[in-house]
């Protein structure tokens, strides 16, 4: 991932593969001019890489001359309309090849054909690297295209991002969410999980995704998902991983724009962990860390037996049942720490001590990622 000015980018065409594109657009170019003699015609600032390196490869002798895109203010005053100029040569009865960069829109297509009208050239041929074709709203043929693309803004190879990224050899394309960091929170029963998510939640202003509460929120609003996951459990089924992560694709969604997710109460398993960076990795982002808060069993029987007194939650007040949560809770994310630390992702903390001792050890690992 490479950062130009505000925005980040993902590699996306690598240097072997435009070489590639590019000779086969020169053998074919090559081999339908035969003999003729052919301008090339390169549309700076962002054709000048490809150009050098296709006329490098161009096995037979050919002319090189470039023409630029200006940019002046346009009869109405709020209108910037891009102009071309710098053609000095004369190319009467000439066979010219345009050599575009990328064809985006079309407007700068519409120009060039505008220009060489009054030329009166044999023939105007159009050659461009890169295409997009859903972007593309004009008629003019385009005569050979190295590289069909989304629509989705790229920099490298002579192409630029605001003034940077055209020195660069490969193709980078501009990702679709922009850099996030998202935390995968464990704790076990009583580690205080609950309190250091709403802290963190504020402090670097995440969204916080409980999986309990998203399941409660779309059975309770009858989505689609929400009936899909209540038809299971009424079976008494576990609901499909597949169920759960449209869910948590739906809430991800909706908080694009986010500084990043804290996710809580999933994934619980190997298959679910793979899930989650297939999901993540479907919105060019990442899991950047399990954090998991770590405290003695001891202290956490002593903390639940206390919170059982005045909670009156039958689960808090048990010693044996303490224990078996705490021991299922080790059970189950042992695999999830494998899972994580193998891909150096697993930061335990130590949980005990006063929430704010606990937020400060937090906030240091989060700072540091
Ligand atoms: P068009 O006139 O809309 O076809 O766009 C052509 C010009 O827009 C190119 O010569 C580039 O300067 C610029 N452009 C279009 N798409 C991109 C892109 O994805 N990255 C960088 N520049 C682009
Ligand atoms: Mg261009």
């Amino acid at each position: 991932m490479i950062k130009l000015h505000d925005l980040y980018f993902k590699p996306f065409i690598s240097e072997e593969e435009i070489a590639e594109a590019v000779q086969n657009m020169v053998d074919a170019i090559a081999k339908d001019l035969g003999d003729e003699m052919p301008v090339f015609v390169g549309i700076l600032n962002g054709s000048f890489m490809f150009v050098s390196d296709f006329v490098k490869k161009y096995p037979k002798p050919c002319e090189v001359t470039f023409i630029k895109l200006a940019s002046y203010e346009g009869v109405k005053s709020t209108e910037d309309i891009q102009r071309l100029i710098g053609l000095t040569q004369d190319l009467t009865g000439r066979t010219v090849v345009i050599l575009e960069d990328i064809i985006d829109s079309g407007k700068t297509l519409e120009e060039v054909h505008r220009i060489f009208k009054n030329e009166n050239v044999k023939d105007l041929i159009i050659a461009t690297l890169f295409y997009k074709p859903e972007a593309y709203a004009k008629d003019f043929k385009l005569h050979y295209v190295g590289k069909e693309i989304p629509n989705k803004f790229i920099v490298g190879y002579g192409l630029d991002y605001d003034g940077l990224g055209r020195d660069l050899p490969d193709v980078y394309q501009l990702k679709t969410t922009q850099y996030m960091t998202n935390l995968v929170l464990f704790g076990p029963p009583g580690a205080g999980k609950g309190t250091q998510a709403n802290f963190l939640k504020e402090k670097y202003n995440l969204v916080h995704i409980s999986t309990g509460d998203v399941f409660r929120y779309n059975i309770k609003n009858e989505t689609a998902l929400g009936m899909l996951a209540k038809s299971y459990m009424d079976k008494g089924e576990l609901v499909p991983d597949q169920v759960t992560i449209d869910m948590l694709n739906k809430e991800v969604e909706k908080n694009a724009g986010a500084n990043g997710f804290i996710f809580d109460g999933f994934p619980r398993t190997d298959a679910q962990a793979k899930a989650l960076d297939d999901l993540m990795d479907s919105k060019d982002s990442q899991i950047n860390a399990m954090v998991a808060l770590e405290v003695d069993d001891e202290v956490l029987v002593m903390r639940l037996l206390e919170r059982g007194i005045t909670s009156g939650r039958p689960d808090d007040a048990n010693e044996s049942i303490i224990r078996n949560r705490i021991k299922e809770y080790y059970n189950k994310t042992a695999i999830l720490k494998n899972y994580y630390a193998e891909q150096d992702k697993y930061y335990g903390v130590d949980g005990v001590g006063s929430i704010e001792e606990i937020t400060v050890r937090l906030s240091k690992v989060i700072d540091n990622l």
